[in-house]
């Protein structure tokens, strides 16, 4: 057996997959055959979750029918919420907070926690209810560490819709629910990013759905994953109070040894198409608002890793001033991210069960081979 170590598990393929493709020399991203620019424009994300779930898009009252279900499982059980009220006030982070309380959605769950964890139907309607109930768990988190109360779901507003009136006690104009909406059917899936990877491995041994969740959003939490996009605003911040101009801010990073949050990317050599549309919308907030400098800061850094180091931007680096300008508070960045991607995370889930074998890798051992016990009161 080749002893070969492919570190961080670069280029290596260990499974077949239906629900998306990235060609990272073209900046091209499909799901299930449909281009993300197309279903950036036109394709709400409960119909991308349809699409990436049951293997085509929905007919109109497939759509509907789809919707209503879901939308009816946005509550939270009273436990569940007293437990995001105490994550809260114990000022947990964000991403910690929904981890817990994603774990504690199976308890609550309406499909028997005995019943086969790979049976398809019993894990859709866990999949509806664990993507229905996060944005509730995100916002009752935010409200109430803010001072505010929780406010309930409504089902009549659409999933992107219903979390910004929850957010804001308000309901939000279309531009707001569209853009966010838009945001969610971009962040949906992106073949085996880490945390979907991690949700597999999770579901490989054969355990239950909520645990392969759970997994995946301790896995995106991190800086080199869907922590990125909050830690692109900071610096964007950081860079505007500092008066100096973009590019001596970033040369001086690069000098301490920091990276670009929001630069690079394990699959594309060229910029991330969703990174494209998100820098449109940005600069449209921005020219709502009168005032592009947001926009424009993130164009110049662009530019400048681009041309000097070869870098180009991924979906975080304008998620973040988007998302600013809509006002989202930045420690909500990436709980967003896990709104949407566990969309992502169920469809490779679900094909995990269908096709399973255990992932197990191994590690080249470089240890010692040959110590001698000696007892402990001895050493
Ligand atoms: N800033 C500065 N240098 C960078 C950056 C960056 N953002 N990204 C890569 N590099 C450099 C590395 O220092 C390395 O240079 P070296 O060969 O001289 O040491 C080279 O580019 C290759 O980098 P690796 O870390 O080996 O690339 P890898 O594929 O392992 O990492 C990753 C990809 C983690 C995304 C990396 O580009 C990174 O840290 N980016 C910043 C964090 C980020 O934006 N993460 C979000 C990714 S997208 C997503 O998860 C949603």
């Amino acid at each position: 057996m080749s002893e070969e170590v492919k570190k961080g598990l670069e280029g290596v393929v260990v499974a077949e997959s239906e629900l998306s493709f990235i060609n990272g020399d073209e900046g091209r991203l499909i799901y299930r055959g449909y281009e993300i620019e197309d279903l950036a424009q036109n394709a709400s994300y409960e119909e991308v979750l349809y699409l990436l779930w049951h293997g085509e898009l929905p007919t109109r009252d497939e759509l509907d029918a789809f919707s209503e279900e879901m939308a009816a499982e946005r509550e939270l059980d009273e436990d569940v919420l007293d437990t995001v009220r105490k994550l809260a006030e114990a000022d947990e982070q964000p991403m910690a907070a929904l981890r817990t309380a994603v774990s504690m959605l199976s308890a609550y769950d309406a499909d028997d926690s005995d019943a086969d964890p790979t049976d398809r139907e019993s894990n859709l309607r866990k999949g509806q209810r664990i993507t229905a109930k996060i944005p509730t768990i995100v916002a009752a988190f935010k409200r109430i560490r803010d001072g505010d109360d929780p406010v309930e779901p409504r089902e009549d507003l659409g999933h992107a819709e219903n979390f910004l009136y929850m957010l804001n006690d308000e309901e939000p104009d279309e531009v707001l629910a569209e853009t966010f909406d838009m945001a969610l059917v971009l962040h949906a899936d992106h073949g085996l990013n880490a945390s979907t990877f991690s949700s597999m491995v999770t579901s490989s041994t054969l355990s239950d759905l909520h645990s392969a969740v759970t997994s995946a959003v301790g896995t995106l939490a991190g800086p080199l994953h869907g922590g990125a996009n909050a830690n692109v605003m900071k610096m964007l911040k950081e860079l505007d109070e500092s008066g100096k101009d973009a590019k001596t801010w970033v040369d001086d990073a690069l000098d301490r040894g920091d990276r670009i949050m929001g630069f690079g990317h394990r699959v594309y050599n060229v910029k991330d198409p969703r990174a494209k549309i998100l820098g449109e919308k940005s600069e449209e907030l921005g020219e709502a608002a009168g005032d592009t400098k947001w926009y424009e800061m993130s164009v110049e850094i662009e530019e400048y890793m681009q041309n000097e180091k070869g870098l180009a931007p991924n979906v975080d680096f304008y998620s973040a001033s988007t998302y600013y300008q809509m006002g989202i508070p930045i420690d909500l960045y990436t709980p967003i991210f896990a709104m949407s991607r566990v969309g992502g995370w169920i469809g490779h889930v679900l094909e995990q069960y269908d096709d399973n074998r255990l992932i197990r890798p191994r590690a080249k051992y470089t240890g010692s081979k040959q110590e001698e016990w000696v007892p402990t009161d001895e050493r």
